[in-house]
Parts: C-alpha cells; sequence; structure tokens
C-alpha cells in the first residue's frame, strides 16, 4: 500500500509524519473520509467543501492545497489499484515555523486508505452515553477536526459495553451524534435527524439519504431530538461513509425497519452505480 504523505509517495511502513507537523503536535488538522466505488470517489467535492468550510472556521489558509487533492486521491486510486476503499484524506497546519499559534507553515496533505467492511449484526446495538463525560467539541458550524480524542474514547467504551456504536446525548438531554456516524429516528412515517445548530456533523451520507428520503416522498424534518423520546421512535439507523445506513438497536428496543431498508438499498445502490450524485 503506498501513502502519499505530503508530496511523497511511500510504502506504509516508510510512511512518517514530522515531529513538528502542528497536525501531530496539537490536533491541528481536518480530515475526511471519502468512499471509493468502482474505483471512483462518492461525492467528493461535498467532502471538499466540507473541508474548505473547515479551512475557514479555524482559518487555515490552503485553497492551493485543496485544489490539488482531486488529482491526489486520483493518482492515489490508480497507483494503489483500489477497487473499493474508504480513503482518508488529512490536512495539517504543517510544519511549526516560529510561534506554533502563529506559524507561517504551509498546510501538509497526506492520505492514506482502508478497506469497507460490512458490519456482521443487522442491526447492530447502540448504546447512549452522555456526551459531558468525554472531551468533545461541539461548535457551530461542525469540524472535522483531528481531535477525535473524545469520540475514540466512547466508541471504545461503547464496544467494551457490546455495542458497535456510542449514540451521545447532550447537556440538555438532546441526541447529537454517534461518535464516527450521524443517527436517525422514524415516526409516524417522518424521517428524524439532529439539527446541525446542536454542532453534529454534516455528514455527507446523512445529505445522502435525506435527498433519497425525499425520493421516496418521506418527509424530512431536521430537528431536536429528546432523549426521553427515543423509546417512541419506530425506528432507528447511523449513517456514515463506511457503513452507508445501518439499522440500531438498544436494549429493550424493536422495529420493523421497514423504512430503513429501503434507504439503505436505495443508498447500496447508488454505491453500486459508482455514480457520484442521486439529485
Ligand atoms: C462525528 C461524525 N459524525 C458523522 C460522520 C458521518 O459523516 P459522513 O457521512 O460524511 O461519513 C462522521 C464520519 O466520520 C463523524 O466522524
Amino acid at each position: 500500500m503506498l501513502i502519499y504523505a505530503n508530496g511523497v509517495w511511500v510504502e506504509a511502513e516508510q510512511a512518517m509524519v514530522p515531529f513538528n507537523d502542528l497536525g501531530f503536535l496539537y490536533g491541528d488538522s481536518l480530515f475526511e473520509t471519502v468512499r471509493i466505488n468502482q474505483r471512483k470517489p462518492f461525492r467528493l467535492e461535498k467532502h471538499l467543501e466540507r473541508m474548505q468550510s473547515g479551512m475557514d472556521t479555524i482559518q487555515m489558509e490552503s485553497a492551493a492545497q485543496l485544489a490539488k487533492i482531486p488529482e491526489i486521491l486520483e493518482a492515489y486510486i490508480s497507483r494503489n489499484n483500489l477497487d473499493s476503499a474508504l480513503a482518508r484524506i488529512i490536512i495539517t497546519r504543517g510544519i511549526s515555523k516560529g510561534s506554533p499559534w502563529r506559524s507561517q507553515s504551509t498546510p501538509a496533505i497526506y492520505m492514506t486508505s482502508r478497506p469497507i467492511n460490512k458490519p456482521e449484526d443487522w442491526p447492530v446495538k447502540v448504546v447512549f452515553l452522555e456526551e459531558k463525560n468525554y472531551p468533545i467539541l461541539r461548535f457551530h458550524p461542525a469540524i472535522k477536526s483531528g481531535n477525535y480524542l473524545g469520540n475514540m474514547l466512547a466508541k471504545k467504551d461503547a464496544e467494551d459495553a457490546g455495542a458497535f456504536e456510542p449514540v451521545f446525548v447532550n447537556r440538555d438531554g438532546y441526541v447529537t451524534e454517534c461518535a464516527i456516524r450521524n443517527v436517525f429516528f422514524i415516526k409516524d412515517d417522518v424521517l428524524l435527524t439532529p439539527s446541525l445548530e446542536l454542532g453534529v456533523l454534516p455528514g455527507v451520507i446523512r445529505d445522502t439519504i435525506m435527498e433519497l428520503a425525499e425520493k421516496r416522498h418521506l418527509k424530512v424534518q431536521e430537528t431536536l431530538i429528546h432523549e426521553h423520546d427515543v423509546p417512541e421512535m419506530d425506528e432507528a439507523f447511523i449513517s456514515s461513509t463506511g457503513v452507508g445506513v445501518l439499522p440500531v438497536t438498544w436494549d429493550g428496543y424493536q422495529s420493523d425497519y421497514h423504512h430503513s431498508q429501503i434507504l439503505s438499498e436505495d443508498l447500496q445502490n447508488v454505491f453500486d452505480s459508482g455514480e457520484s450524485y442521486v439529485t
């Protein structure tokens, strides 16, 4: 496997990040996980838009670096002969020059990938965790920064508890998202997902699902969902670039996952087509 490490193509085992890269030192970085279907990136434009929005928020000036990504990704797919995969694009503030918070560095790009693995269970189990117990920062607009410590600790706790993924509940009792996925519910034939104002990540697959739902004439609401209302939901699923639509359950919860199954199949068909757009 060849890795792209800031201008150099190198075998994964030999790839290195400089010790004074600000992403390594302070988590001063952003990343995207892009799905490769049939050798083509899925909705790369949406990932780049999200990265651009993150760069604007953290004042990382790098239009020139961002513009290079499609070409680097194409070379990455071709050099590694990738048919399907999850490609990870990382952009850091670069190598520290002068004061770390006023560094005059050029942002650095890294690219790596991993295979797409389908979970064995269907539905998978989730646990609801209070996000105040984890170092998780939420602001609007959300950024996909390299600071995933809270997400990773919660994911580990969820797995230790026999679950696939945690679903976070914020200090006000509202459901936000998962460690590395968005969450959806269905109630009375309406598709519900937590509003972006809560600081949840605008998932590329979250958007795609809402578009697919509208095509199915399912009403969609981005809203506030209180934890007290969760047991009454007709269906629940999580979403991400890696898993697509994945129905979920928790202790005592049962559903027929009627709409979830349809949306899961619709999304899989989009992935199988190798096309980027559903609208
Ligand atoms: C916190 C969080 N929420 C949601 C998602 C899902 O985003 P996407 O649909 O773009 O994969 C991710 C993906 O990494 C994530 O880390």
